[in-house]
């Protein structure tokens, strides 16, 4: 299954698959990215600031970086600005690699670059996995792992799952990890999207094992742009700092952090937009009979257990039919234990949501 595209986001890679011409017009549910777009300020502001690319940033991105302190309420020390949660993932990494961690855990069916990373910087890679169907942690078997390794990865929420592991156990996690020289790295790429009582950066100031990563490209839907942070405490983002490429966030996209960080109202819509979306498309999936995951997230995780029964279908055949008809989801060939069993949409505007449900409608009462 090695063939099918590592990440969600580009119809060119998957709908060539099915003959289909690769710049089809298609509605994207594959990418977990606000549907509301960039906001409306930013394509004007972005013009307005293309003569800061005749000099270069600032290094140490300081005013970013103070404004994402003073809306996380931390020093600015515990803050680094990325090129997108991708590198911050990575900068993980070779923090943990620098630090001299042979081996690392990863809360599995989970995004793929955490894996990536760890084998990038020589780390060996163990499997935590979730309970299959209900996703919920072994909460025994993580402790083992961060008595065991060097680190822990989780994803929180989790990319593809939706699910959200309880506060009460990362606490738990990271004293064992405190008690066994073990870090715990969380990313909370998606964490705009939960209410902001769930973010973990108040645990910042009592654990110093543990490591926030974050990506400013979902909530604000500029994923072209990339951008994205890291939190830690004050030793570990200097580290940090020493091991990042200089002038790794381009100056558009730091001038980007204040005003968008400001834009309250913004944020407000997305919350209304994912308050009213989420349920309904959760309820209509399920409606027709999927089995869909509860999700804190924009996205929702499901399968379709009595179509596979009754017509030898799959969720792989699922996703054609949806392709055909202009709509593409996230296949989840490469997440351990989905192996495809599963697919994964981005909510997204409620007619959108109105056409995916009444596809899959029609797939199973053709
Ligand atoms: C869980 C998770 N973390 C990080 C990223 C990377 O995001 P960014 O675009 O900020 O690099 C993604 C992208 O899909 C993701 O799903």
């Amino acid at each position: 299954m090695s063939d099918w595209p590592s990440h969600g986001g580009r119809p060119e890679q998957l709908l060539p698959r099915f003959g289909l011409a690769g710049d089809s017009e298609v509605i994207d549910f594959s990418a977990n990215l606000n549907p509301l777009g960039p906001p409306p300020w930013l394509a004007q502001r972005l013009a307005a600031c293309v003569t800061e690319l005749a000099v270069y940033p600032d290094p140490d991105y300081c005013e970013a970086r103070d404004a994402i302190a003073m809306s996380e309420g931390l020093g600015p020390k515990q803050v680094r600005l990325t090129n997108g949660g991708a590198e911050a993932i990575f900068l993980a990494a070779a923090l943990l690699a620098r630090q001299g961690v042979r081996r690392a855990a990863i809360v599995q069916p989970t995004f793929g670059e955490y894996e990536r990373a760890c084998r990038h910087y020589g780390i060996a890679v163990e499997h935590v996995e979730l309970a299959p169907g209900s996703f919920a942690l072994d909460e025994a078997r993580a402790d083992e792992a961060m008595r065991d390794a060097g680190a822990l990865f989780l994803c929180r929420p989790n990319n593809p799952t939706g699910t959200l592991i309880e506060r009460g156990v990362v606490e738990r996690l990271l004293a064992t990890g405190r008690s066994h020289g073990a870090m715990l790295v969380v990313d909370e790429a998606f964490v705009d999207f939960v209410t902001p009582d769930e973010r973990l950066t108040p645990l910042l100031a009592r654990f110093d094992n543990l490591l926030l990563l974050r990506s400013m490209t979902k909530l604000y839907a500029i994923p072209g742009l990339r951008l994205g942070y890291l939190l830690g405490s004050a030793a570990a983002v200097n580290a940090i700092a020493e091991l990042q490429p200089p002038w790794s966030v381009n100056a558009l996209a730091a001038g980007l952090v204040a005003p968008l960080l400001a834009d309250r109202d913004y944020l407000a819509r997305t919350r209304a937009w994912l308050d009213a979306e989420r349920p309904w498309l959760q309820g209509e999936l399920a409606a027709l009979g999927l089995d869909v995951v509860p999700s804190h997230a924009n996205f929702l995780l499901f399968r379709d257990a009595r179509l596979q029964d009754a017509r030898g279908g799959s969720m792989p055949a699922l996703l054609e039919h949806l392709a055909r008809g202009g709509i593409l989801v996230r296949h989840t060939h490469h997440f351990i234990g989905l192996e495809g069993a599963w697919l994964r949409v981005a909510v997204r505007s409620r007619p959108e949501n109105r056409a995916l449900v009444e596809a899959i409608a029609r797939w199973r009462h053709p």
